[in-house]
């Protein structure tokens, strides 16, 4: 990308306006964390609730203490593991950081980015931006700078493209603010990846966490109705009598006139790059019906089973 983009980026940043800002994990609308009329611009242009908090990207860890009082040794020991990298970790505030940013709570949630765009961003910005994904409240997060056009069209006032996301998926959200650890989001870093690292269990979401948009049950969702399907209900599919998409993780054979097959990679990686883009494109194609072959129950398949159900209205 041509640092001329870029520096016309910053300059929006500093007068308070919205970038497209690719990441490895999805692109996120991007405006000044410390900027409270540029924050409000953010919800409204996705129409999010104000009371969702939203993550802060940092270009290095020397910026953490301006946003959080407290990093503890476990937080570290995360941050120095992972990032610049698809991780959200949930902190203790510091003092003076807007409730548009904390939604109104103790914590505030960081990440620092490895896409080489988004960290020449933050690294020429030098200071804190607040991005959400860059989708319409409830809808499938852009891993494209296409999407990010669909989605908010003249609500942002620049789009920087990257690329297609390498992840695909949103980073995993770790709530470090307590003494144990809680996944609120999983994500491509799994919980085997941070008990590896911490030497200790982590715990799963309560039904008490903190305040996630992402955990409402129909979030990400297509327009499109879609369901999950084990492979050994696919028989039932031979009644279906309306336009319907099917997509697979291995061949299977179908041959029904209002049934069309999609492929999709057997690797979870892999499936999570390419499952939103996948769902956007399908959605314009005005099938009635989009039917996914269910992911295994296994860890691995965790991040991509999570998306899945909130796909399909939880
Ligand atoms: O991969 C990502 O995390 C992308 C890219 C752009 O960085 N961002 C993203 O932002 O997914 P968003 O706002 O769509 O989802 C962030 C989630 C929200 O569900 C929000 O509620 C949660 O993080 N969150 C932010 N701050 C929090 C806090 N202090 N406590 C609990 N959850 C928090
Ligand atoms: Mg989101």
């Amino acid at each position: 990308m041509l640092d001329e983009t870029i520096n016309q980026a910053v300059k929006i940043l500093k007068s308070g306006g919205l970038v497209g800002l690719p990441t490895e994990t999805v692109y996120g609308l991007a405006a000044d964390a410390t900027n409270a009329q540029a924050l409000r611009k953010i919800f409204y242009a996705k129409q999010r609730p104000i009371d969702h908090p939203l993550i802060v990207h940092l270009a290095n860890i020397s910026q953490l203490s301006v946003w959080t009082s407290d990093v503890s040794a476990m937080a570290l020991q995360l941050a120095h593991a992972y990032w610049p990298g698809p991780m959200t970790l949930i902190l203790p505030k510091a003092n003076g950081v807007s409730d548009l940013i904390t939604g109104g709570q103790e914590t505030v949630g960081i990440r620092i980015p490895r896409h080489p765009v988004a960290h020449a961003l933050l690294t020429q910005f030098g200071h804190g931006v607040a991005a959400p994904s860059a989708n319409r409240f409830g809808r499938i997060s852009p891993t494209t700078a296409d999407a990010v056009r669909e989605e908010l069209g003249d609500a942002v006032d620049i789009i920087l493209d990257g690329g297609q996301s390498t992840v695909g998926i949103e980073s995993t959200i770790i709530d470090v603010s307590c003494k144990t650890p809680v996944i609120l989001r999983p994500g491509m870093i799994s919980v085997a990846d941070i008990e590896a690292v911490l030497q200790c269990p982590v715990a799963a979401k309560k039904d008490d966490a903190p305040r996630v948009s992402g955990s409402l049950a129909s979030h990400y969702a297509p327009i499109t109705p879609t369901s999950l399907i084990q492979r050994d209900h696919f028989q039932k599919l031979t009644e279906i009598r309306r336009s319907s998409v099917l997509l697979v993780r291995e061949p299977v054979l179908i041959h029904h006139p209002f049934i069309e097959v999609v492929m999709m990679p057997n690797h979870p990686n892999a499936f999570a790059h390419d499952i939103y883009q996948t769902l956007r494109d399908l959605d314009k194609r005005h099938f009635e019906q989009i039917f996914i072959e269910a992911v295994p129950t296994s860890v691995e398949w965790d991040a991509v089973r999570d998306r899945l159900k909130r796909a399909c209205g939880g």
